[in-house]
């Protein structure tokens, strides 16, 4: 299994901050924002990872993670996405690194608080397919939004404008993703949104209607830490409340 960070994007949602870094560098608490999506991968025992990096300052994450030795990995890979084309776009320029392995992907501004590792092993062995991760929020509707009928996935809308299921029983979709090798070939399908970008929402429905898309939903902390300026305070708080230096995971 492959491990993939995304980490490309402009950051505009974090302006002025991010007008001359790249966000997944800026601090949450005492390490910056791309160490705990890292070591959500590094702790599941994934040791081939690709960060894909874009927009400003890319090269600083060579000088802040090199070959990943900190986080006890061999060595670190990493590409550069020229511009915002979207978080399936992004993932689209690892097909090659991927040499046909299933992928768990990860978003770089996700802040995971429990280990990821069953989950991981129990998809590597897995059959083919998809799964997704759900959280239940208070306003799921600034994410990915997945309605449910009993245990099934009936559709994902991707920051839909009204509420989704009955009393806005929609579950936040996670950036947290694991896809057999046929992700790539999805992707390749893939028309950009009204936003402008290909949509990992997109890539979710695609296996949804195979009916090859399956989900977990997450009990403990999950915080979107790049969403907002609000929800990198409340990451950068609960992060120090949980006292990140006695590790998070
Ligand atoms: O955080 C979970 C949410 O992330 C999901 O619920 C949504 O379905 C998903 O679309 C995404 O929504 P955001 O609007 O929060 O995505 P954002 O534009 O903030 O991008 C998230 C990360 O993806 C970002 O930290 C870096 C990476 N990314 C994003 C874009 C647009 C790239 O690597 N390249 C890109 O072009």
């Amino acid at each position: 299994m492959k491990g993939i960070v995304l980490a490309g994007g402009l950051g505009t949602r974090l302006y002025p901050l991010t007008k001359i870094t790249n966000k997944h560098l800026l601090p949450v608490y005492d390490k910056p924002m791309i160490y705990y999506p890292l070591q959500s991968l590094v702790e599941a025992g994934v040791k081939d990872i690709l960060i894909v990096t874009g927009g400003n300052n890319a090269g600083d994450f060579l000088r802040l993670l090199g070959n990943g030795k900190e986080f006890g990995l061999k060595h670190l890979n990493y590409t550069y996405q020229e511009k915002e084309g979207g978080i399936a776009e992004a993932l689209g320029l690892a097909e090659d690194f991927t040499e046909g392995e299933k992928v768990v992907v990860i978003l770089g501004d996700n802040i995971i608080g429990q280990s990821i590792k069953k989950e991981v092993e129990s998809f590597a062995k897995g059959k083919p397919g998809a799964k997704i991760f759900l959280k239940k929020v208070k306003n799921p509707n600034q994410y990915g939004v997945a309605e449910l009928d009993g245990n099934k996935v009936l559709h994902i809308v991707e920051k839909p404008k009204k509420k989704i299921g009955k009393d806005n029983s929609g579950l936040a979709v996670i950036g947290l993703y694991m896809y057999d090798n046929s992700v790539f070939n999805i992707i390749k399908t893939l028309k950009p949104s009204s936003r402008g970008e290909l949509e990992i929402t997109d890539v979710n429905n695609a296996y949804l209607k195979k009916n090859n898309l399956s989900y977990s939903v997450l009990e403990g902390v999950w915080l979107d830490a790049g969403a907002s300026i609000e929800s990198l305070l409340e990451a950068n708080l609960l992060i120090a409340k949980m006292n990140s230096r006695s590790k998070i995971l």
